[in-house]
């Protein structure tokens, strides 16, 4: 008979200890611990490991071949996860609830239809899934379903299907009986993980696990899973747009670099392989406050409009607001601004917003930032023929970023007329080769200058 022990574990990073405290030691979080019953007989692994008896070899005699690796026939999902699904992998999709990750991993499951799949359902009974896949209007032979919660029993049906890739929705609600806690707590997501990462590996069958984010935008408990899966993919978007990005936090097997692009329409999750176009507002007249930067996402260049309104607060603490750009790397900006180049923004409203919801993080974004402030506190447009793509250095130094050749070129292409990036950046260009007018700046006021004085 297993001896049942009662632990106490953080529910934020899975630490345990054998009595209650407040404040977690390891990630320093108050009120997080809960108590959970571990019966002493979780199955640990055999003195021979999980991979039967390995030999050491020399690295060049590993073999392994590219060609295994399952394509998900989505070109925004393939390029995440660095060219397809690897075989024997886990990997662990989070995203709020609502973004769409029942959806986008259903609809790629039912995408592939060479291979045999099985989709477990949690959250949702089998009508529903049907429901929903019909909603998106693929219909596939070869994709079982199945609503269930206990993983000892998920194993029988998949003895039953012999699937080629199991989806698991979502790893917060199934349960493994080896564990008495409740489904969602750290005791039972790091068995089930384990017990998954475990089928993975010796099957070679890829695990997609869909995990819920807490409202910090942390992965609920998971945590501790983080460790164990070989990719972390988040999803994420603002629900009151259209558009999804789909970013991988940890790739074992590609980069952390490239995202996917999705928007959600009433069919399901359609890929959007030229976000630029999306993203910039195609408006003629010119608006004060706008100015379109020219961004990179891993090896993608995607342009995106930045909006700004500056005004004179009207209370007295003036208000500050970024939705899609981090508010304290806009802070600095308005810093520089006010202390480098003598703007007056201290006494200022300023609220910025990326057009089209989406949050990216590019260092060069911060020209078009600061440019698009300046525009709305002087009340002059800029041209939208104009884009802008370099970082700000604290003295107001423009600065160079990477990939200057892929931003310059994709705005010749998109038909921008001058584009704004660090004299640095010159140097590493050949100007004549792109048919669009290049202006270097060494310093934020002479592309003020530039845009407000000569006309
Ligand atoms: P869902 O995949 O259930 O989100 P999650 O699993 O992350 O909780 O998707 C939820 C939203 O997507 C829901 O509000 C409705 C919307 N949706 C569409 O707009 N079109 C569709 O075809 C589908 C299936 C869902
Ligand atoms: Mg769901």
């Amino acid at each position: 008979m297993a001896k049942a022990r009662t632990y106490y574990f953080c529910q934020e990073c899975g630490y345990q200890s054998s009595s209650w405290i407040g404040r977690c030691p390891e990630c320093g979080k108050w009120n997080t611990f809960v108590e959970e019953v571990v019966k002493a007989s979780s199955p640990k692994p055999s003195k021979e490991g999980s991979y039967g008896k390995a030999v050491p070899k020399r690295i060049q005699e590993v073999t392994y071949s590219e060609t295994e690796r399952i394509p998900t026939h989505c070109a925004e999902f393939d390029r995440v996860l660095g060219g397809g699904i690897v075989p024997g992998s886990l990997l662990l999709l989070g995203g709020e609830p609502g973004i769409g990750k029942s959806t986008l991993l259903l609809q790629t499951a039912l995408a592939i239809t060479d291979r045999r799949l099985l989709y477990v359902s949690g959250e949702e009974s089998e009508q529903q899934i049907r429901m929903r896949a019909d909603r998106i209007g693929i219909h596939a032979d070869n994709c079982f379903v199945v609503s269930e919660t206990v993983t000892q029993r998920i194993f029988e049906h998949i003895d039953a299907v012999q699937p080629d890739l199991l989806v698991v929705d979502s790893i917060q609600t199934v349960v493994t009986e080896d564990v008495d806690s409740p489904a969602g707590s750290v005791s039972q997501i790091r068995q089930c993980t384990t017990e998954f990462q475990h089928y993975a590996k010796t099957t070679g069958v890829p695990v997609l696990l869909i995990g819920h984010i807490t409202k910090d935008g942390t992965l609920a408990g998971p945590k501790v899973m983080e460790h164990i899966v070989d990719a972390v993919l988040q999803f994420e978007g603002d629900r009151n747009y259209g558009f999804r990005i789909l970013r991988a936090l940890k790739n074992r097997f590609g980069s952390t670099s490239e995202i996917g692009i999705f928007e959600m329409r009433g069919s399901g999750l359609a890929e959007v392989s030229n976000p630029s176009s999306l993203l910039l507002s195609h408006h003629d007249e010119e608006l004060s406050g706008t100015a379109v930067a020219a961004t990179v996402q891993g090896a993608r260049p995607m342009f995106v409009e930045v909006q700004s309104l500056v005004s004179s607060a009207v209370y007295g603490t003036p208000q500050r607001n970024a939705n899609g750009f981090d508010m304290r790397r806009m802070n600095m900006l308005l810093a520089v601004l006010e202390k480098r180049c003598g703007f007056k923004l201290g006494a200022k409203d300023v609220f910025l917003n990326m057009a089209g919801g989406l949050r990216v993080s590019d260092p060069a974004l911060d020209l078009a930032v600061a440019c698009s402030i300046l525009s709305s506190n002087v009340d002059m447009p800029i041209s939208p023929r104009y884009c802008f793509a370099a970082e700000l250095g604290l003295s107001g130094e423009v600065r160079p970023v990477s990939r200057i050749e892929n931003r310059v070129g994709e705005a010749a292409r998109l038909g921008f007329e001058r584009i704004f990036i660090s004299k640095y950046d010159l140097r590493n260009l050949e100007q004549n080769k792109y048919n669009i007018q290049i202006i270097g700046v060494s310093v934020i006021e002479e592309a003020f200058r530039n845009l407000f004085e000569n006309n």
